[in-house]
């Protein structure tokens, strides 16, 4: 076990340490702090990683400082052993009204070109760890494109959802005309980003774009009760299972099918698969060790 000393941006001091996995171990009693989002651990052993968007005065509008504090929290949890699945939420009127349109409002081809706007975006999407977005109120723009980065949506029954950039006289830039055609399908995607109109949460579920719809005062308790059972798992076979799935999006199916197979017959090399076969015999609860 190495330890050291590392200085945080926000300056709060950490002892990390290395375990025998390799995988640095905050010690941290303080949380670190930011300015456009609250991060916490939650559930009874701290396995489930909570980041709460918090610019309420702009209902959550995603300016480039929010997401790189997403980034940098998300960096942490993916690196906390402890930490097994990420919930995001916003706060009761809008989980992000999209991206901060003050800020992009003096926006040119030339600056968004030089500034390579909008790729440190995909930090959520590429997360090991799988993450699920806890919608109340808006999700419009890039709003509702971080949600469709996450793995798993829960919306509150007032969610709204919606692509509105085309009233902007733009286009959705993050995932708004890629992702929702592929979850949604063509037609309701296609009206979506043409009309710039929004679905609330029971059609986003019958469209299959959520995939529960609880009170608005109960998505973020079932959010992180779903990511405290996705935590309970093997860590490592979570992230090979959400590897696989994600493959479906990206692949044709036969290629999608052999690198299922190819990842199935890879958990027989690891100790988890192994435990788990073994309690079910034993008639026993698994005891996975990551490993
Ligand atoms: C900056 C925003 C904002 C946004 C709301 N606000 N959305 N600021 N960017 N996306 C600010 C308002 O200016 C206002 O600030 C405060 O939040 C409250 O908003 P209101 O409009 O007064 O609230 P309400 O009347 O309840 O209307 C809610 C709303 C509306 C329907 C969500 O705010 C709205 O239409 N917002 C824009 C939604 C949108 O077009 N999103 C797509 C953005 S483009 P002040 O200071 O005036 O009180 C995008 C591109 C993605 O996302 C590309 C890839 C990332």
């Amino acid at each position: 076990m190495a330890s050291y000393i590392a200085r945080t941006c926000s300056g709060i001091l950490r002892l990390n340490v290395t375990t025998r996995s390799g995988f640095p171990r905050y010690l941290s009693a303080e949380p670190k702090k930011y300015e456009n989002i609250l991060v916490e651990k939650k559930a009874n052993d701290g396995c489930v990683g909570f980041i709460q968007l918090n610019r309420p005065k702009a209902l959550n509008s995603l300016c480039d400082a929010l997401i790189r504090d997403v980034n940098d929290a998300l960096d942490d949890f993916e690196k906390d052993e402890k930490v097994g699945c990420i919930v995001i939420t916003g706060n009761e009127k809008a989980f992000a009204a999209g991206a901060d349109i003050k800020e992009m409002q003096n926006n040119t081809l030339v600056s968004c070109l030089r500034s390579n706007f909008l790729n440190h975006w995909s930090r959520v999407a590429n997360n090991k760890k799988p993450i699920i977005a806890a919608v109340n109120g808006f999700a419009l723009g890039g709003g509702c494109e971080l949600a469709m980065m996450c793995d798993i949506i829960y919306a509150g029954d007032t969610a709204q959802f919606g692509q509105p950039e085309i009233l902007l006289g733009t286009i959705p830039g993050a995932g708004g005309t890629q992702r929702l055609t592929r979850i949604v399908g063509k037609s309701l995607a296609m009206e979506l980003v043409l009309t710039g109109d929004r679905i609330n949460a029971q059609t986003a579920l019958a469209a299959g774009l959520v995939s529960k719809v609880v009170s608005k005062e109960s998505v973020v308790e079932e959010a992180i009760k779903t990511a405290e059972k996705i935590s309970k798992n093997s860590q490592l076979t979570v992230a090979l299972a959400k590897e696989a799935v994600n493959t479906a999006y990206e692949t044709t199916l036969a290629e999608g099918l052999h690198f299922e197979k190819k990842i199935f017959h890879s958990t027989f090399a690891t100790e988890d698969r192994k435990e788990g076969m073994t309690a079910f015999v034993e008639k026993r609860k698994a005891n996975f060790k990551n490993q």
